[in-house]
């Protein structure tokens, strides 16, 4: 059922967000955007903004965000027809449907999801009996993968061919690509995209095939693992690999482990331990864990949380937080996976999984562990080590029961330990006022890694969001230093962008959902201007990088005090606006100077 597109504009300009979120949540107004609790986030204090102008609404507690139609799909669990309907009801709006459309989205997953089963079967087949897997059925043997393991996760084999996969199929190409199954070739005929691997299907919660991981054969030169790439049905941050066998053992003991590779799942459901579930080639993401605690609240790392520091830390207790969820670890050995431990020692992967500790009670052993409590010096740094990882837990009861067990362990006094444990400074969470904040409100994105998007570029954005006309001319990629952002700029700067906003990155969306529901209350041409600062900033710094002879320093001296010039009239009021043209035009030109660089290189 599509919906005429005539009525859907209908419906999303008369729908008034704020009166939609109103039947929810109580709303207060704040500046020019209204603020309430969240509904998708269990909290106290008010995160969630709602700019009613623009109609969207973003929480800066769990980074929601979208228009009336996502709000409505997520708390009415619709789908976006359903959504349409529920708001032209809500109306009185009387929708028309397209013939032509008639279910055509979900006709074409269903189709997606049909030749994704075939893919399977294909792959499934051909390890079971092709002539050209014998190699693979040995391999598989050799790892202790038998052939009832073989058929209960339908493990299968991609032949060493261009399109064996293509020409079974007998699909046109566009349809292999959107399966990510395949692509046109040079030639123009389609070709496969998993070539001599070990196939892995990975489902959704229902068991409908979504996508695979392949992992190359022992004397294989590519890399180890291919997976699906993003396709319509297939996200590597929300699917989980087996969640839908083991969703049943993990209800039961209300548990989930999760691993990092598709091998340690078939070997804890080997090894007796059917409730694990693996990321598939990407880092644990918030719509995983909100994925597990729809089963339970109960985590089970069993993969080396140590590694990863502070930073993961921060995002574990966060989602303790968030999702009522209680994270775990289990104490795999040094260097090895639970893969490999499920063939070598099952019970002692038994054991590491039953015997796991919750999250800062294991890394806090593994500080002791690591120190010589014999010694005085041993001591003290193993107290100050434990002290800075206590420290890390926002709960101040959590970090004082802490305290307490480690500085007897460490024969501390109380008191001094307590000094030891610095208390964190808690996460910026509440909207802050723009641009008079000189605190740090930098923003972070998943998949962009430890990227934080300085507070300039993050002004540059709310003002080509709010003012678009002004700033866009005077805006270039260039003036970013972040890809988030810039990924960012290049999605609030194509036409009709608010439409295609759920059409990109998560940490696009949710970045620019947030410049959405902030106000500026700066200039906007002095926003660009700092903007230009910065990039003036690092031009120079470059310079003084890149110049080894004074002669070239001398050279680019003319340029150097222009560009001073320019930041000292963009201070101004009067002189800014002509500061801020000029040197966006040199900008510009630096732009063109660069490109043509590297084509005469
Ligand atoms: P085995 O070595 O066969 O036991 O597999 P493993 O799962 O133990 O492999 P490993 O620990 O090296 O990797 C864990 C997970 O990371 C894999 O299951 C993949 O999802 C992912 N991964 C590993 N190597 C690659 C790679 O080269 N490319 C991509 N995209 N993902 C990889
Ligand atoms: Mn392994």
């Amino acid at each position: 059922m599509g919906i005429h597109d005539e009525d859907l504009q209908r419906v999303k300009i008369e729908t008034d967000l704020a009166g939609v979120v109103s039947q929810y949540v109580a709303l207060r107004k704040v500046g020019q955007r209204w603020s309430g609790l969240c509904p998708f986030h269990t909290e106290k204090t008010p995160s969630f903004s709602v700019n009613a102008e623009e109609g969207f609404f973003y929480c800066f507690g769990c980074q929601k965000t979208g228009d009336a139609i996502t709000f409505v799909r997520e708390v009415e669990h619709l789908d976006f027809v359903g959504a349409v309907e529920w708001l032209a009801n809500r109306l009185g709006i009387a929708i028309r449907y397209t013939d032509a459309s008639d279910g055509t989205a979900r006709k074409e997953r269903q189709e997606l999801t049909e030749l994704l089963e075939k893919a399977a079967d294909f792959y499934h087949q051909t390890l079971r009996s092709g002539s050209s897997a014998g190699k693979v059925r040995s391999y598989l043997r050799g790892r202790g993968f038998d052939s009832e393991t073989v058929e209960q996760f339908r493990i299968g084999y991609a032949p060493d061919a261009w399109d064996a996969l293509a020409s079974h199929l007998d699909v046109p190409a566009s349809k292999l690509e959107a399966a990510g199954l395949g692509r046109a070739g040079q030639r123009g005929g389609p070709i496969d995209f998993f070539r001599d691997r070990v196939m892995f299907p990975v489902s959704d919660t229902n068991g409908a095939v979504v996508g695979f991981g392949g992992r190359m054969l022992p004397e294989g030169q590519q890399p180890k693992y291919k997976n699906t790439p993003q396709t319509r049905l297939y996200d590597k941050s929300k699917v989980l690999y087996g969640l839908h066998m083991a969703k049943k053992h993990v209800v039961e003991a209300d548990e989930i482990v999760v691993c990092e590779g598709y091998t340690d799942v078939v070997g804890c459901f080997r090894a007796g331990i059917p409730r694990a579930v693996a990321t598939c080639g990407t880092a644990l993401t918030d719509d995983h864990l909100k994925l597990m605690t729809r089963f339970a609240k109960r985590i089970v790392i069993a993969f080396d949380a140590d590694g990863a520091g502070k930073a993961a830390a921060d995002r574990f207790y966060e989602w303790e937080d968030r999702h009522n969820a209680e994270v775990f670890v289990a104490a795999i050995p040094e260097g090895a996976d639970p893969g490999e431990l499920a063939e070598e020692n099952p019970a002692a992967l038994m054991n590491a999984v039953a015997s796991a500790e919750p999250f800062l009670s294991y890394r806090i052993s593994r500080v002791l562990d690591k120190s010589d409590l014999d010694r005085v010096e041993g001591r003290a740094r193993a107290a100050a080590n434990a002290g800075a990882i206590i420290a890390e837990h926002p709960n101040e009861v959590v970090r004082d029961q802490y305290l307490v067990e480690v500085a007897q362990k460490v024969r501390v006094d109380i008191e001094q330990m307590r000094r030891l444990v610095v208390k964190p400074v808690p996460a910026q969470r509440q909207p802050v006022s723009p641009i008079d904040s000189a605190s740090d409100d930098s923003v972070s994105g998943e998949g962009y890694e430890q990227q934080e998007i300085p507070q300039a570029e993050m002004n540059l954005l709310r003002a080509l969001v709010h003012h678009s006309e002004t700033v866009t001319p005077l805006t270039l990629p260039s003036m970013f230093s972040n890809q988030l952002a810039v990924d960012a700029y290049h999605l609030v700067t194509t036409d009709g962008w608010r439409d295609q906003i759920d059409n990109t990155s998560t940490a696009v969306t949710t970045l620019v959902g947030r410049a959405l529901v902030e106000e500026v209350d700066a200039d906007p041409i002095e926003l660009v201007s700092r903007a230009l600062d910065a990039v003036i900033h690092r031009w120079n710094m470059e310079l003084r990088y890149d110049v080894t002879e004074i002669e070239q320093l001398r050279e680019h001296q003319p340029m150097v005090q222009w560009l001073a010039q320019r930041q000292e009239e963009m201070h101004s009021d009067d002189t800014r606006t002509a500061a801020v043209e000029a040197v966006v035009g040199w900008l510009r030109s630096q732009q063109t100077v660069n490109a043509t660089d590297e084509t005469t290189d």
